[in-house]
């Protein structure tokens, strides 16, 4: 069982109120930080640690911290990123829901840290239920001297706010985010300037993901050095995986990076193996935004060595730089599932959440949605793949932000890994449609 640093007592009764969580050992990180550590001591635990950025780019945080300019006279932010919305992603909703104190604490720890008296919390505009849970934990944080003016009697000030979203998929983007906090249209910001220089009313600004931010309680309680020992290589730690789709046991789990993909979908101490004794077909490990994964290449790497849930091991193999793990959204599709449906449906969504400034992906993502629309619906052409890759690849590097690849990523690996799927829908348009329950008004 892997060790839980985020979820030890999930399911410890009244563990959302601030007196379970707090005998529970709760806010001793924030004693420790503040009464004997230092905001040096803090940021040097955390870049022992190799803690990466757990909202999907994982970027290392200590290194992230260590960038924010510090000029004289002009305030730090620490803004959380609690815009959860990538598509089968719900871990951040999970640890804000059941223990909201463990974000508020490593809230404090990290503005502490940064220098910061004023931190945010974004949240999806959706989750109405986490933002009164997090309004309550931080009014019994402050009720209890752990928020407001002299914390501990230190003489350190910190407020933290809780902003709600509106519900649109690219304020999660870190610039976009910074833009609707603002109180403006959430337009991701062309970068560099990363708002570690230049973020929040143009100061400078760590945005950092919920389960980023929580895992620091733990780095500060037991040591960087100790927290860098769970993982491999430098994907250290512990990471939380919304598991869906196919699934026999859907959920988040708390796993031990390094754990090898088999194990995680068959074993019963996890996901328990496929629905209905049908067998797997693919996987999107990291949310929609990374590319679709055939079964033999999730489970073995192209070398037939174990695929390891880590940054390293998910992204080898792949046709993209970067990491596969993505946001932890681990989507498994079983041999039933269309994967022309499925890309399509990832595609609409990508076209709605576009915020339309670059054209690549404006246009592009619509152009794609249409063409595997037609293909799902039978009226597809032999051409209409290489179009599709054509497209993807057109849009891919080429836009302010990085919606423009999560919407081409699945679309080229679906492509690639499932063309022969695609073309019997072009070569079957009776039996494509007659799948369609209803798509065709749609
Ligand atoms: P990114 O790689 O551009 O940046 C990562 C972080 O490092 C940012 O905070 C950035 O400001 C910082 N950074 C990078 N270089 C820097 C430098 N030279 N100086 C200072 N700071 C620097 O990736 P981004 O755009 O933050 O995230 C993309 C990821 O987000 C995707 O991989 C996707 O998986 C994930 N995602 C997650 C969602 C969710 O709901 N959790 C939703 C949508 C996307
Ligand atoms: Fe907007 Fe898409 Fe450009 Fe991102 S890539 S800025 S979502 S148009």
């Amino acid at each position: 069982m892997t060790r839980q640093l985020l979820l030890e007592h999930i399911n410890v009764p009244g563990i959302n109120t601030f007196e379970v969580y707090r005998r529970m050992g709760g806010y001793s990180a924030v004693e420790k930080a503040i009464k004997t550590m230092g905001p040096e001591g803090v940021l040097e635990e955390v870049k022992t640690s190799g803690l990466r950025g757990r909202g999907g780019a994982g970027f290392p945080t200590g290194m992230k911290w260590s960038f924010l300019a510090k000029p004289e006279g002009v305030p730090r932010y620490l803004v959380c990123n609690a815009d959860e919305s990538e598509p089968g992603t719900f871990k951040d909703r999970y640890l804000m829901t059941y223990i909201p104190h463990l974000l508020i604490e490593g809230m404090i720890v990290s503005s502490f840290a940064l220098g910061a008296h004023t931190s945010y919390i974004y949240v999806r505009g959706e989750m109405m239920q986490q933002i009164r849970i997090l309004e309550q934990a931080i009014a019994e944080a402050k009720a209890n001297g752990f928020l407001g003016k002299n914390i501990l009697g230190s003489g350190y000030d910190l407020e933290v706010y809780v902003h709600p979203g509106a519900g649109a998929y690219i304020c999660g983007e870190e610039t976009a985010l910074l833009e609707s906090l603002e109180g403006k249209r959430g337009n991701p910001r062309i970068k560099p300037p990363f708002p570690a220089v230049s973020g929040l009313y143009n100061c400078p600004t760590v945005v950092n993901n919920v389960e980023t931010i929580a895992a620091t309680v733990s780095i500060i309680n037991d040591g960087g050095a100790e927290y860098a020992k769970i993982g491999i290589g430098r994907s250290t730690g512990t990471k939380l995986i919304s598991a869906g789709g196919n699934l026999n046991k859907p959920g988040v789990y708390e796993i031990e990076l390094g754990l090898p993909v088999e194990e995680f979908i068959y074993s019963d101490e996890y996901c328990g193996g496929i629905a209905n004794g049908k067998q797997l077909k693919a996987v999107v490990a990291g949310g929609s935004s990374v590319p679709i994964l055939p079964a033999n290449l999730i489970l073995k790497t192209i070398e037939g060595a174990p695929r390891l849930m880590s940054y390293e091991s998910l992204a080898e193999g792949g046709f993209v730089s970067g990491t596969m793990l993505g946001s932890g959204g681990f989507i498994a599709f079983d041999e039933d599932q269309c994967i022309v449906r499925n890309t399509w449906n990832f595609t609409r969504f990508y076209h709605h959440e576009s915020c339309g400034q670059c054209s690549p992906c404006r246009e592009g993502t619509g152009w794609m949605e249409k063409v595997l629309f037609s293909i799902e619906n039978g009226q597809g052409r032999s051409s209409d793949m290489d179009l599709l890759v054509n497209v993807a690849k057109n849009i891919e590097g080429n836009t302010i932000c990085p919606l423009g690849d999560a919407a081409a990523w699945p679309v080229a690996s679906a492509i690639r890994h499932f063309r022969d799927e695609f073309e019997w829908h072009v070569n079957n348009p009776v039996e494509s449609q007659s799948r369609n329950y209803g798509l065709a008004n749609y």
